[in-house]
C-alpha cells in the first residue's frame, strides 16, 4: 500500500514567534514544489498562531507538541485540542520521550490525549521508543509492545489509519547517533507486525515515522526502507535549508 511520506519538524522549546515566522517564510519557497510528502512544523504554543498565518496557502501544515485530554476546565497551564484546532493546528505530537522523561507522561495519558486529538479531528503523531538501557538489555520489543498496547487502547481498526506513529529511539535523539537504516527498519517492521496483530489489515495504512538525529545526509536511506514512512525531526528542522534538504532527499 502506498503511504504518503510525512516529515514533521518538532521545534521543541525553540523559536520565538518572530523567529518561527522567519523560518517558515524561508522554508516556503524551498519546499513549494514538494507534493510527494506532507510537511508539518510543530512550534511552541505561543508561536503557533504566527506560524499558522505565515504558512497559510502553502504546503506547510502546523502541529502542536502536546495537547491536554479535556476540552476545557480547571487544568492550569494546559491547552486543549479544540483550542489548537481553532488556532489552525492540524496535527498533534503526543507522548514524546521528553514528555515521558521530564513531565510524567505515561501510556495512560498518551491514550487520553490520543482520544482527545481524534475527537477534535487533529492527526495524532504518537511517539514511542526505547532508551539505551532498554535496547542494550534486549527489551526494545517489549517496551514498544507495552507503549503500543497502552497508548492505543480502545482505538479501532477504522481509526488506526489516521494515526501516525513516530518511532524515536531515545538514545538517538539529539545525540547524533542515528539508528542504521537496517536497524530502524527491523524495529519499524516489528511495530507494523504488532499493529497488524492489533488492527488487522488496517495497519498497512499507518504511517510510521523515524525520529532521532535524522538529517539531510541520512533521510534518503532511512525513508527508502519499506516500513519507514517519514521522519520526526528535531535539530535539523530548526534551519530552513537543512529541513528542506532533508525533505527533498527523503523523497528523491
Ligand atoms: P533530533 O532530530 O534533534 O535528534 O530530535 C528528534 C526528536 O526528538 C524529534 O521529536
Amino acid at each position: 500500500m502506498a503511504r504518503k511520506v510525512i516529515i514533521a519538524g518538532n521545534w521543541k522549546m525553540n523559536k520565538t514567534a518572530s523567529e518561527g515566522k522567519a523560518l517558515v517564510e524561508e522554508l516556503k519557497p524551498l519546499v513549494s514544489e514538494v507534493t510527494e510528502a506532507e510537511i508539518v512544523v510543530c512550534p511552541t504554543f505561543t508561536t503557533i498562531s504566527t506560524v499558522v498565518e505565515a504558512a497559510a496557502g502553502s504546503n506547510i501544515k502546523v502541529g502542536s507538541q502536546n495537547i491536554h485530554w479535556a476540552e476545557s476546565g480547571a487544568f492550569t497551564g494546559e491547552i486543549s485540542a479544540v483550542m489548537l484546532k481553532e488556532a489552525g493546528v492540524e496535527y498533534a505530537i503526543i507522548g514524546h520521550s521528553e514528555r515521558r522523561q521530564y513531565f510524567g507522561e505515561t501510556d495512560v495519558t498518551v491514550n487520553q490525549r490520543l482520544k482527545a486529538a481524534l475527537a477534535a479531528n487533529l492527526i495524532p503523531i504518537v511517539c514511542i521508543g526505547e532508551t539505551l538501557e532498554e535496547r542494550e538489555g534486549g527489551k526494545t520489543e517489549k517496551v514498544l509492545f507495552t507503549q503500543l498496547e497502552g497508548g492505543l487502547a480502545d482505538i479501532t481498526a477504522e481509526q488506526i489509519g489516521g494515526i501516525v506513529i513516530a518511532y524515536e529511539p531515545v538514545w538517538a535523539i539529539g545525540t547524533g547517533k542515528t539508528a542504521t537504516p537496517e536497524m530502524a527498519e527491523e524495529t519499524h517492521n516489528y511495530i507494523r507486525c504488532q499493529l497488524k496483530d492489533m488492527f488487522g489489515d488496517a495497519a498497512e495504512a499507518v504511517r510510521i515515522q523515524y525520529g532521532g538525529s535524522m538529517k539531510p545526509e541520512n533521510s534518503a536511506e532511512l525513508v527508502a526502507q519499506k516500513n519507514i514512512d517519514g521522519g520526526l525531526i528535531g535539530g535539523a528542522s530548526l534551519k530552513a535549508e537543512s529541513f528542506a534538504d532533508l525533505i527533498k532527499n527523503a523523497i528523491a
